[in-house]
Parts: C-alpha cells; structure tokens; sequence
C-alpha cells in the first residue's frame, strides 16, 4: 500500500533550553528530523511533508539536504497537532493514499514498527502505535473497547479511572489520507490546553464507524525528547542498539559502552574495536580491521587487515588501505595510506598519497600549509621517510627513496635517492668535557 508521511516538527522545543529547533538536535551525530525521515523512507513512503513552524527555515534545509523531494509547508501558529496535520492536506488531501502521521521529536522508531503498522491497516481504518507502560506519565491514553480502541484522552484531560490506564499513544497513526483530513476538520479545542488534538480523530472516527487498531511497540523506541537530558537518553539508547547490532554482526567490542557509533557507521565482520573508540560520521571499517583504543574517526575508509592506533586520529578524506598501519599519536587528514605501508608514531599526514610499503618514520610531519592554501605531499612506493622529517608541501617523494631523519625536504626527489636536508654533524674532541668544566666553574663564581 503506498503512503506518504506527514512529519510534525512546528513545536518551539522551550524545554531544551536551546537556540536550535528541537528537531536539528542530534542522536547519534544525525538530527532528529533526519531520523525520523530516514525511517519513514526505509518503511516506503512516496511523499515526505514535514510541518515546521519555528524556525522553518533552517528545518527547511536541513530536510533539504537529507532528501531533496522533502515538502515543506508551514505552521504559522502552533494550535495543536491536530492543527499541524491539517496543513499537509492542501498537499496531500486528495492523494487518494494513506497518510503516516510522525513526530519530528521521536527519533528511535524503527522502520520495521512502521512496517507492522502498515500490516495492521489492511483490516482497519486507522492503525495507531501505542506500548503499554508502569509509568504513563503525561502520554495520552488509548480507551479500548475491548476490542478496538474507541478514543485516546490526553493526561491533562484524562479523569482519575483514565490515568489508571497503562496503554500509551505513541502519537504515529496510519490512515486514509481523506478520512483523516476529513476528521481533523471536525476535532475542537475544548479542552484543558485549547488546542486542536490530532487524538480526537479516533473518538470521531469510532463514531463514525471506522474502525482503529492498536499496533504495539517498545516504549524505548516512541520516546518523545523534549530536554537535553531526554536527549542523552535518546543517545545511550541509540549507542546501547548500535553496540547490540555491530556484536550481532560479527564486530569484537572489547568494552562495548565506550564505543560510540554514528547513524551511518558501516563496519565489517572479524573487526576488532578496543576500549574508547569514538567514531564520527561517514566511517566504513572493512572486515578485519583493528582499531585500538582511544582512537577518532571520521568521515574515512578503513580496508581490511589494517591497523589503527591506539591514540590514532583519521580525519575526512582519508583512506588506509589493506594491512597498512596508523599507530599512535599519527593524525591522517584527506589522505591515502597505501597498502602494507607505515606510519606508526608521532606524525601528522595531510593531503597526502602515500604509496605501497612506505615506511614513515616517527615525528614525520607533511608541512601541508602555507598560511594561506594547502599543498599536495606524493610519497611513492616503497619510499623509507627517516624520523623527524618535514616534508614541505607540494613535494614528491620517488619511489624506494630515504629521507636522512631531521630532514626538511623542499624539493622534489628522485626514485631510489637518498635526501639529506639537514647540516652536518662535526665531532669537537675533548670539546665536551672542556665545556661542562668551564660552565660549573662560572656557576661556583657567581
Ligand atoms: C502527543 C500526543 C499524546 C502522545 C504523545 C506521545 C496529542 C494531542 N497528544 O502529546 O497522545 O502520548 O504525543 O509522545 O497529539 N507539534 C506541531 N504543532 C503543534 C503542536 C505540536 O508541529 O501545534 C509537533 C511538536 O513539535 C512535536 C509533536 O508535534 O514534534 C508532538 O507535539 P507535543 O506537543 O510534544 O505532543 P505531546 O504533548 O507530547
Ligand atoms: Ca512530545
């Protein structure tokens, strides 16, 4: 059945304390609004309309970026949901297709709970997501009928017997799009907060003959974030499932709780990932890679059998090839570390090729800035780079030759020569203990 989603993300977020829209905070370096999009993709929808209200604009762009056909209409006055809802129909009234209603502030749902949702439809009218729980709280609260629910009734609203009530609205339906619209044109405000409950649809629809179904779901996974600490929650939540997914898949995760995954983190089977591992956004590790602890990735491609770390950072843009090795201390910045080569300590790569079998020794640093552009290093296969060598950027490096350690290189070299670009050592016989007698002399003096 095709659907198209409706995603509410007008609300002010007040309680986050934030100048940033609610939705554009983020959960595993995504926001919100990505989330939830990327779930009602992922489920089938057709047609992505997300209501904004404050601060549009920016909602606007960052839908934008995650999906380029994403509709955007605008809630002028945040009057409820069932308001919001209502301001998609002048975009989708007429589809003749179902409508997803979502929330742009719950970002753990997972697609395969739209999916049953969407099963449910086909012997009901309305299918609405709904969990039972210990704590209620302020949810609102599905009133059954002992087989379909009859209406859901907002905490504030709720009388004493209604709080006792441990079924959950999730807030996500699933319904015609015209039968819905058709309720929302009929719902009031007459209620405690005076707004216009998207809920009331099911009390009407009831009314009306249509049936509703009840889907049910994890709590964990409808959670509303209305603070930033709601939102750490979010967070350990999405961690905990991710650390869960990646074992399942044959991922080592020596301390699982200290290593924290993005939205988009691809990694392959026979991985090892050690203690304290944070990895950023637009990362794939390949199989059997090991990365050591208290290493930081991002936006790189690791292939197999190489090595990371520990104390390894891997900026954007970086590639390592299979079996080569990042030991610790060694920053790779928009470069590629060619396959079995080496930069094992101390050392800073941008903009660099390394090719093959590269040895680079420790303190090794591509001078790749000039205050003002950055320039290109080529180090050629088999090159061996002497400790403490800078390598002062555009420069090549020619195949199986040496750098002497302490070397500044400037200039290009050729294949298989050997670089010194450093002054000569002179050896002063005697001179030293002469030196250090004269020295301790002048310090007795003063
Ligand atoms: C809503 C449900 C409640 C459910 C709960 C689940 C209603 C009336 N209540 O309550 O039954 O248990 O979610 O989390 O629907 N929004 C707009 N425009 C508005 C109002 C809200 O876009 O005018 C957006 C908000 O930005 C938010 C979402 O709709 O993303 C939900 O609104 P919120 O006010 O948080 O609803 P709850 O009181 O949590
Ligand atoms: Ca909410």
């Amino acid at each position: 059945m095709s659907f198209s989603v409706v995603i509410l993300a007008a609300g002010k977020g007040t309680r986050m304390k934030s100048e940033k829209p609610k939705v554009l905070h983020t959960v595993g370096n995504a926001s919100m609004l990505h989330h939830v999009m990327e779930v009602a993709k992922r489920a089938g929808a057709e047609e992505t309309v997300i209501v904004a209200g404050h601060q549009a604009e920016l909602i606007s762009e960052a839908a934008k970026i995650k999906s380029p056909d994403a509709q955007i209409v605008i809630q002028e006055k945040q009057l409820g949901t069932g308001h919001a809802v209502k301001q998609a129909e002048r975009l989708l009234g007429k589809s003749g297709k179902d409508i997803l209603i979502l929330y742009g502030d719950t970002p753990l749902i997972k697609s395969e709970t739209i999916s049953k949702l969407i099963k449910a439809r086909k012997t009901c009218d309305i299918a609405i997501l709904g969990f039972d729980t210990k704590h209620p709280g302020m949810y609102g609260r599905l009133v059954s009928n002992g087989e379909n629910i009859i209406k859901i009734v907002e905490a504030k609203d709720a009388t004493k017997e209604q709080l006792n009530i441990s079924l959950c609205n999730s807030g996500v339906i699933l319904g015609k799009a015209d039968l819905i619209f058709d309720l929302i044109a009929k719902i009031g405000s007459d209620n405690v907060s005076e707004e216009f409950y998207l809920t009331d649809c099911i009390e009407l629809a009831a009314k009306g003959g249509f049936k509703s179904s009840l889907v049910f779901c994890d709590e964990e996974e409808t959670i509303g974030i209305n603070s930033l600490e709601e939102l750490a929650r979010a967070e350990k939540l999405f961690q905990k499932a991710k650390r869960i997914e990646f074992m399942e898949k044959g991922v080592q995760l020596t301390s699982p709780e200290t290593v924290f995954f993005s939205f988009d983190t691809e990694i392959g089977k026979g991985t090892v990932i050690e203690q304290n591992v944070v990895i950023a956004p637009a990362v794939t590790i390949e199989e059997n890679v090991t990365i050591r602890a208290f290493s930081h990735l991002e936006g790189c491609r690791i292939f197999p059998n190489s090595k990371i770390g520990p104390y390894a950072r891997i900026r954007p843009g970086s590639i390592v090839s299979e079996g080569a090795n990042v030991g610790n201390f060694v920053e790779v910045k928009k470069s590629i570390v060619g396959p079995k080569s080496k930069i094992n300590h101390l050392s800073y790569i941008g903009d660099a090729k390394i090719g093959e079998k590269v040895n680079v020794g420790a303190g090794t640093i591509t001078c790749n800035y000039d205050g003002v552009s950055k320039h290109n290093t080529n180090i050629e296969d088999g090159a061996f780079i002497g400790s403490n060598t800078m390598l002062v950027a555009p420069v090549k490096v020619g195949k199986s030759s040496v750098t002497a350690s302490g070397s500044v290189i400037t200039k290009d070299i050729p294949d298989e020569a050997l670089a010194f670009a450093r002054s000569r050592q002179e050896n002063k016989i005697g001179m030293g203990k002469k030196l250090m007698n004269l020295l301790r002399k002048q310090k007795n003096k003063s």
